[in-house]
């Protein structure tokens, strides 16, 4: 949630500032603001897109060499021109953006208010940036120590960038609880949130650590840490990720892009890890826990939203094939529910971002009881990726799309290799059994491509769904997460109601809604499933709901109950999410296009949820 930028260097700021919050506009787009220091600060916010502000600022900015950028999503105060960042102090001196919540933001007013400070927004960051003015004040200090005193006081979690008109030669910044990359060009600074702000320009980054700040200066970055003041030996770390991969690359919008990527990340994702031959696993974070998988009696696996879904689905497939008992829980339940974490735990930890705050503090607390957390993320160098005892990456690529795509088919297939590693390690899986999931895993790729063919059959099936208020999604076995996936994306982007559930507990109250106005999306692949969910289908059909299935080819049952079917490549029972999924993910993207909503932007939405 929220982006943070900041240029210091040789080059002219504004581009750098303006193109990079654009690329980071995926984490918050209610407003937008700039401060460039070039003799004097200039400040440029106001509500809506960065395009809006880029068009606010239209030939009037002088060149500088020295700025902050800022898009955010909204916490304390409404999305308007004032609350937008940067936030000046109370003397015109400094100014700062921020990402996050400071929780005491009320006290520490009081006690500015006490001494005459006057507020212009509703948010914790104007707050912010006076205290930091106040300690300067008092304590006489330079911008850096200012703001790691200041910072000493406040509760909550930030990532900032600040700079001064009196000391134009520095930038500072901290963080804790919220993303933060240096990047390291040459003679030339740049702060990201993450590093997409800045890949075209450097690919030199360091990631700073909570409870650390940076201070950037022409001549290089000294890292400290905010509580002693003491030099941070930081690492620097090469990024592999290039520009095309956070573009759009002729599509309309990154969701259809992120969709049709999924033949080439899913095969990503296994690349160098499934070994059918010899019916083998090869992930280093999986032999780096050995001992402890070995001696589980329990996965927990946690995580937020299509993660947790993904994680759903993962505890079908690895009970299944390894008989260890699994359970999922959402990370924000999980971190403030008192659970029984036992030091034989496995942990499992699900984010894309790696920077979801409930799942975070999850695998922090699952951490301090003894367990050993697991994390599955997308972005490397992320928090939770650095936070995990071990893990592994999805490799789906950048995710811009808010709606989680390609990310969900990549955790999927990370969940069921984890699942083969686990059932071989443990002889609950024949090597025979591990050789045809493996080769049928291969295929996948190719029979997305085959589904995503189908795109234009499902745009014109968006159209029975594309007046609706409410919609259904049923499932069963491994396809009723597949359900509640689909029920999300349609809700997030369209701004239909839509609910998942297990098909067979429709009739112990969802089937009360079904009319001829309720359409229900049926998910039901070829499998040991099947015959009961035909039963549901019949159940929705006598109560006159319109019925959309996605089902394997040639089920002449299900069509014949069908106003709709979307038919997929046979495949395994196991398997059948990975397929199952994608007629799903471009039916919500085709109703949202066709309800003329902002697919990649949802409204109140946010790409990476750091605040709890
Ligand atoms: O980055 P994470 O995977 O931790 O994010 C979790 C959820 O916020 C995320 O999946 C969200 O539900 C998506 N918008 C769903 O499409």
């Amino acid at each position: 949630m929220c982006g943070i930028v900041g240029y210091m260097g040789k080059k002219d700021a504004f581009p750098v500032l303006i193109n990079g919050l654009k690329r980071l506009e995926y984490r918050g787009y209610d407003s937008s603001g700039i401060a460039l220091y070039n003799g004097d600060l200039e400040i440029y916010k106001c509500k809506g897109k960065v395009q809006e502000l880029e068009n606010l600022t239209g030939g009037k900015i002088k060149s500088a060499k020295l700025g902050i950028g800022h898009t955010r999503w909204a916490t304390h105060g409404e999305p308007n021109d004032v609350n937008a960042h940067p936030h000046i102090s109370n003397n015109g001196d400094l100014v700062i953006v921020h990402n996050g919540i400071i929780e005491n933001c009320d006290s520490l007013k009081q006690f500015l208010l006490d001494r005459n400070y006057t507020f212009k927004s509703d948010t914790d960051t104007e707050i912010l940036i006076n205290f930091i003015e106040y300690v300067q004040k008092e304590e006489k200090v330079t911008l850096d120590q200012a703001v790691r005193l200041a910072l000493r006081e406040v509760v909550g979690a930030y990532a900032i960038a600040v700079i001064s008109k009196k000391e134009p030669d520095f930038m500072v910044s901290a963080r804790l609880g919220s993303p933060l990359v240096l990047g390291l060009g040459s003679g030339e600074f740049f702060i990201g949130s993450d590093a997409t702000p800045f890949i075209d320009l450097t690919k030199k980054v360091i990631y700073l650590e909570d409870g650390e700040m940076a201070i950037i200066s022409t001549t290089g970055v000294s890292i400290r840490t905010i509580e002693s003041d003491q030099p941070v030996d930081a690492v620097i770390h090469r990024l592999k990720m290039d520009l095309d991969s956070i573009e759009k690359g002729g599509y309309d919008h990154f969701m259809l892009k992120e969709i049709f990527e999924q033949p080439t990340s899913i095969l990503n994702t296994i690349r160098g890890r499934l070994f059918e031959n010899n019916a083998q696993i090869r992930m280093a974070g999986l032999d780096a826990i050995s001992d402890k998988l070995e001696k589980a009696n329990r996965i927990l696996i946690i995580g937020c939203g299509t993660s947790w879904h993904a994680g759903l689905v993962g505890e079908y497939i690895i009970e299944d094939l390894s008989r260890i008992p699994v359970e999922v829980e959402y990370a924000s339940e999980f971190r403030y529910r008192n659970p029984i974490i036992k030091s034989d735990d496995i942990v499992i930890a699900i984010s894309q971002s790696g920077e979801t705050a409930d799942t975070l503090a999850a695998i922090k607390m699952a951490k301090a009881a003894g367990a050993c957390v697991f994390g599955i993320c997308n972005v490397v160098g992320s928090s939770i990726a650095r936070e995990s005892s071990a893990g592994a990456f999805t490799h789906a690529g950048p995710e811009i799309g808010v709606a989680s795509t390609k990310a969900f088919t990549a955790q999927v297939t990370v969940l069921t290799m984890i699942a083969l590693y686990l059932g071989r390690s443990n002889d609950n899986l024949s090597k025979s059994r591990f050789k045809e999931i493996a080769k049928e895993i291969k295929l996948i790729p190719k029979k997305i491509e085959s589904m995503l063919e189908l795109d234009d059959k499902v745009q014109s099936i968006a159209k029975l769904l594309n007046k609706s208020n409410n919609a259904l999604f049923l499932g069963r076995g491994f396809n009723f997460p597949v359900a509640l996936e689909g029920a999300l994306k349609l809700k997030e982007i369209s701004y239909i109601h839509a609910e998942g559930y297990p098909a067979a507990e429709m009739k112990h109250g969802p089937i009360a809604l079904i009319d001829d106005n309720m359409p229900v999306i049926i998910v039901a692949p070829r499998g040991g499933m099947y015959e009961k969910i035909v039963s549901n289908i019949q159940e929705v059909k006598a109560r006159k709901g319109a019925v959309i299935s996605v089902t394997s080819y040639g089920e002449s049952e299900v069509k014949a109950l069908s106003d709709a079917v979307i038919e997929i490549p046979e495949t395994l029972d196991c398997l059948t999410p990975l397929l199952t999924t994608i007629p799903l993910q471009l039916l919500s993207y085709h109703v949202a296009v066709q309800r003329e909503c902002n697919v990649d932007q949802p409204r109140n939405l946010a790409k990476s949820v750091t605040v709890e």
